[in-house]
């Protein structure tokens, strides 16, 4: 086919253009040129269902299900249930396998099952974090892996304290071989930490636990700074700031609008707005932001107050395909890899892979591809604010190409005869240029009073 055709040529383009890609873990002496490229990996949202098994009653293949039938259960997985451990092994043997060097990767977070409360304790979702520790250290012994805490990596879930806690010291433990001793300090403490990507790299990882500005998280109510993060957030940016470091914002729950949904935000709003001014006063600073949570892959643009795009922030979609008896779409299985210039960090691409579940279930193999490379398909210059803000305004267009690509890789190639009409759009749109109450509700009546919805 044409488009694969495509495809397949893109890949051996970005092959060309960056021989010996990537910075070794320790790099000897020096001497040598940077590569042209770095590149890192994001995996997020594992959400491992160790009950996962094949069996004919489809009520009993997986907890996740919660007693709903699988639909199509097979050796990688079922949307109705998070992932096999399979199928997670096939995501990391693909990265393995890839033939890609990567500097680095990030795991921002959710590794146990949806489940019921009870069905789990703070023992299980320990265990299952260390599962998933231990699994990509065997696969990846050398490489350099940021993890961030989810609002699932917690017993009862969502409920992230602002003190020590038995799984901020599990997980200070499980991660010391990646992080060091200050970064395992204010992790055990908060759940949260910075560390630089390497000694000799003037790039920092800032991994916050934006968990604890969720909703559901009743031990935050009311708080104006749980465990002092905004305090130690904006400490750390201005001492980058003055060490001239660039920073990469490494998160599970992202700050903005859910993008399928009329005003709401993932956090609470108070704790957006807060995020909103720290990430505008040390835009410069910060070269990327990264999420997860959404299990969607989605773009967002923050502007400053006169509506310059000053950052880029991505949203990764998840490795489980779950959904709910009540959802009609889901996303495949996504990973990705991103492209940095390695003298300043500028992001300059992003290639998505995915597994076609259901194919991949029908022929018992793990044929995980590239989805899409984010320039080549949107034909854009780079990842940097501008670039991806006017693409934005492209999307904006009465059936716009590109938007219909955007919808669809949104769920990860799931069903591209899904449509997303005229209201579905204003909020996929205004959700990606406007991150704060303001601009978002200026965005609205931009977009969705003028078109009388
Ligand atoms: C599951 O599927 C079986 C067989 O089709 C059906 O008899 C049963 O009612 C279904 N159970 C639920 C909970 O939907
Ligand atoms: C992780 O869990 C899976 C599924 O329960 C199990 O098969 C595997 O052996 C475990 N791996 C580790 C390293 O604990
Ligand atoms: C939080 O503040 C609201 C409004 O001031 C108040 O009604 C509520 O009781 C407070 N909740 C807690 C847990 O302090
Ligand atoms: C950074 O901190 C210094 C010293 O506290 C302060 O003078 C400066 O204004 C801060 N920078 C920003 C951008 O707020
Ligand atoms: C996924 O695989 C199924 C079964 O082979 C196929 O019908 C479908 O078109 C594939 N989807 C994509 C996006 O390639
Ligand atoms: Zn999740
Ligand atoms: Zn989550």
């Amino acid at each position: 086919m044409a488009l694969l055709d495509v495809l397949f040529c893109c890949l051996l383009a970005v092959w060309h253009c960056q021989p010996g890609l990537g910075l070794p873990l320790a790099p000897a002496g020096g001497q040598s040129p940077a590569p042209a490229v770095g590149q890192f990996w994001h995996v997020t949202d594992l959400h491992l269902d160790p009950t996962y098994h094949i069996t004919d009653d489809h009520t009993k293949v997986c907890a996740s299900s919660k007693g709903t039938n699988a639909s199509n259960p097979g050796p990688f997985g079922d949307v109705m249930c998070d992932s096999p451990y399979y199928l997670i092994l096939s995501a990391f043997d693909f990265i393995k396998n890839s033939g890609q060097e990567a500097s680095f990767m990030i795991w921002t977070g959710d590794s146990p099952p949806h489940v019921p409360v009870h069905e789990l304790s703070t023992d299980i979702v320990i265990n299952v974090i260390a599962n998933m520790t231990t699994t990509i250290r065997s696969l990846f012994p050398n490489l350099q892996v940021f993890p961030a805490l989810g609002n699932h990596d917690y017993w009862p879930q969502d409920q992230l304290p602002t003190v020590t806690s038995k799984v901020y010291n599990a997980v200070a433990n499980l991660w010391k071989p990646w992080l060091d001793e200050e970064a395992i300090h204010t992790l055990r403490k908060g759940g949260f930490y910075t560390q630089k990507v390497s000694t000799n790299l003037n790039l920092r990882i800032i991994s916050l636990n934006t968990n604890l500005y969720y909703g559901p998280d009743v031990v935050t109510l009311n708080k104006t700074d749980p465990a002092n993060q905004f305090e130690w957030l904006e400490n750390t940016l201005n001492i980058s700031q003055q060490n001239k470091e660039k920073v990469y914002i490494i998160a599970h729950i992202p700050m903005g609008y859910l993008p399928y949904s009329m005003s709401t935000t993932a956090l609470r709003e108070y704790y957006n707005e807060r995020l909103v001014d720290i990430f505008r006063k040390y835009s410069t600073v910060i070269a990327g932001q990264f999420y997860g949570h959404t299990h969607r892959d989605s773009i967002m643009v923050l502007s400053d107050k006169t509506g310059s795009p000053i950052n880029s922030l991505f949203v990764a979609p998840a490795v489980t395909p779950v959904k709910n008896a009540l959802q009609k779409q889901t996303n495949n299985p996504g990973i990705r890899l991103f492209q940095y210039d390695p003298h300043d960090y500028k992001l300059l691409d992003m290639l998505q892979y995915y597994l076609n579940l259901t194919d991949a279930n029908l022929k018992g193999e793990s044929n995980w591809k590239l989805e899409y490379i984010l320039t080549q398909t949107y034909n854009i210059e780079d990842l940097q604010p501008k670039s991806l803000y006017g693409l934005a305004k492209q999307f904006a267009i009465l059936d716009s190409k590109k938007f219909i690509k955007y919808y669809n890789y949104f769920f990860v190639s799931y069903d591209n005869s899904v449509i997303c009409n005229e209201k579905c759009k204003v909020f996929q749109i205004c959700a990606i240029t406007s991150l704060d109450h303001n601009s978002y509700v200026d965005c609205l009546k931009q977009y969705y009073m003028k078109h009388h919805l």
